[in-house]
């Protein structure tokens, strides 16, 4: 297989006005990438080498979106919308490059599995000239429907073109399509427009195909591989299919999920072996978890790396750039944002650690914050090896605290400290016997004397 060419060609001209955004409908993500991407991916993992993105609507975000995600995508503008086949056509430059195996595919139909194309492919390997990925549903409505005679795929039928026998047929056209590359060109320039929409139809190569005597033939996936999204309903309802495939994976190699449908994971996840992830736990995109690591309920994880045997939450946010190495641990109501804590390292309550780095074995009090930020600028606190932050200290960067260093609780540290040494920021303690005593007697006979003066 791998010594066949193969390019994709991937539609997303259209607006998608049902989604009611200002942003181009396949732009719209699941689990943090947009969905025009997992199409690309799926495509990619399929062995297709190239990449043609069809665009239009909103061409400038999704020139840009492609530069970001899929780099290698090339785009081509269909300037008017004049149905699938014409789409297509828009790639003529890539597909006249001369491929073994042509892929179509749409860019709203995010949760193709890419087997389902390898298939496909492997049917185009095997001699037939077009390939079409169905599907069956009890609710066929709006689908083309695929028409076979002894085991040929003789047409597609759109809804608005079906007969009311045609229309009783459950077998449907999913939008994928393989088609072999080299007759692609002569199939799709014999489209013509005479149907009930006044479009061209890609789906018209089938018969085209067949009439010239070409091996034409449909393969069965299911459903959710032609799930198209037109709506934030359908979004949410993709994310919800991705959600429980991935959980599952999660769960085969070997990830605890203690309440799975709770755990939430993004298209970059990545988690070892032997982690436990308790409920309700949100995974941002560029994540990764080694293994035996012990994520609490209700954290919330993005661009951070979690080293093994780590013990993060409950309650703990942890932000970009936040990098736990081994055995560290992270406790609840802290919030770590780019900054490297050490071996051993312990954060355990109601803490702010940004921009810096905590030693291996140091000990972060309750209440410790990095003050980083002066409003225009961040500043870098360093903490030393075995260092002690005592309660409620405050770290004023640029702030450097060394090896074995012993905060005051309740310190305001605005000068560095040398290795081992005891540093105090706050003010000395005074005690006054009987003072207390005397003070409220003071205060007790004023608001006597108030109470009697206004009788
Ligand atoms: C299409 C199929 C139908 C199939 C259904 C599956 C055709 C003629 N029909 O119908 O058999 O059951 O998908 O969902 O192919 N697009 C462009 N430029 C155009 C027209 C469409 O880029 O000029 C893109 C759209 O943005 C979309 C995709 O192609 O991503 C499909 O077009 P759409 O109009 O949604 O086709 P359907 O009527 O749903
Ligand atoms: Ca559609």
């Amino acid at each position: 297989m791998s010594s066949r060419s193969c390019l994709s060609v991937i539609l997303a001209a259209g607006e998608g006005t049902r989604m009611k955004s200002v942003l181009p409908k396949v732009l719209h993500q699941i689990a943090g990438l947009p969905m025009v991407v997992h199409v690309v991916k799926a495509a990619e993992a399929a062995g297709a080498g190239d990449q043609a993105l069809v665009i239009g609507h909103g061409a400038e975000e999704m020139r840009k979106a492609a530069q970001k995600f899929a780099p290698k995508a090339e785009t081509f503008v269909q300037e008017r919308r004049l149905g699938t086949a014409h789409a297509v056509l828009a790639a003529r430059d890539a597909i006249s490059r001369g491929y073994d195996d042509l892929l179509v595919m749409f860019g709203d139909t995010p949760l193709i599995d890419p087997g389902a194309l390898t298939a496909a492919r492997l049917k185009l390997a095997k001699g037939a000239g077009v390939v079409v990925i169905g599907f069956r549903t009890p609710n066929p409505t709006g689908y083309g429907r695929l028409i076979e005679k002894g085991g040929k795929l003789v047409a597609i039928r759109e809804e608005k073109d079906c007969t009311d026998e045609e229309k009783k047929i459950t077998f449907c056209n999913g939008g994928l399509m393989a088609v072999a590359g080299k007759q692609a060109l002569k199939l799709l320039d014999q489209v013509g427009n005479k149907n009930a929409k006044g479009e061209y139809y890609l789906t018209d190569i089938v018969e085209i195909a067949g009439g010239q005597g070409l091996d034409v033939v449909a393969t069965e996936a299911s459903f959710e591989n032609a799930l198209g999204i037109n709506n934030r309903a359908e979004l949410a309802e993709a994310e919800g299919i991705w959600q429980r495939r991935r959980r599952r994976e999660a769960m085969l190699s070997g990830v605890t999920l203690i309440a799975p449908e709770t755990v939430f994971f993004s298209h970059d996840t990545e988690i070892g072996a032997d982690t436990i992830v308790e409920p309700n736990v949100w995974f941002g995109p560029g994540v990764k978890i080694a293994t035996g690591a012990k994520i609490h309920a209700f954290s919330h994880i993005e661009g951070a790396t979690v080293a093994s045997n780590c013990d993060v939450g409950p309650f703990a946010r942890l932000r970009p750039g936040a990098d736990l190495k081994q055995k560290a641990k992270v406790g609840n109501f802290c919030e770590v944002k780019q900054a490297v804590i050490e071996e051993g390292a312990k954060v355990n309550h109601l803490t702010y650690i940004g921009d810096a780095r905590v030693g291996a074995g140091a000990n972060i009090g309750a209440g410790t914050i990095t003050c980083n930020y002066d409003g225009y600028s961040k500043f870098f606190t360093d903490i030393g090896e075995g260092a002690f932050i005592g309660s409620n200290s405050s770290l004023v960067a640029p702030v450097t605290i060394g090896n074995g260093g012993y905060i005051a609780s309740g310190s305001v540290i605005t000068e560095s400290v040398p290795d081992d040494a005891l540093a105090f920021g706050r003010a000395r303690q005074r005690t006054l016997p009987g003072k207390g005593k005397e003070l409220r007697e003071r205060f007790a006979s004023a608001a006597a004397a108030k109470k009697a003066a206004a009788k």
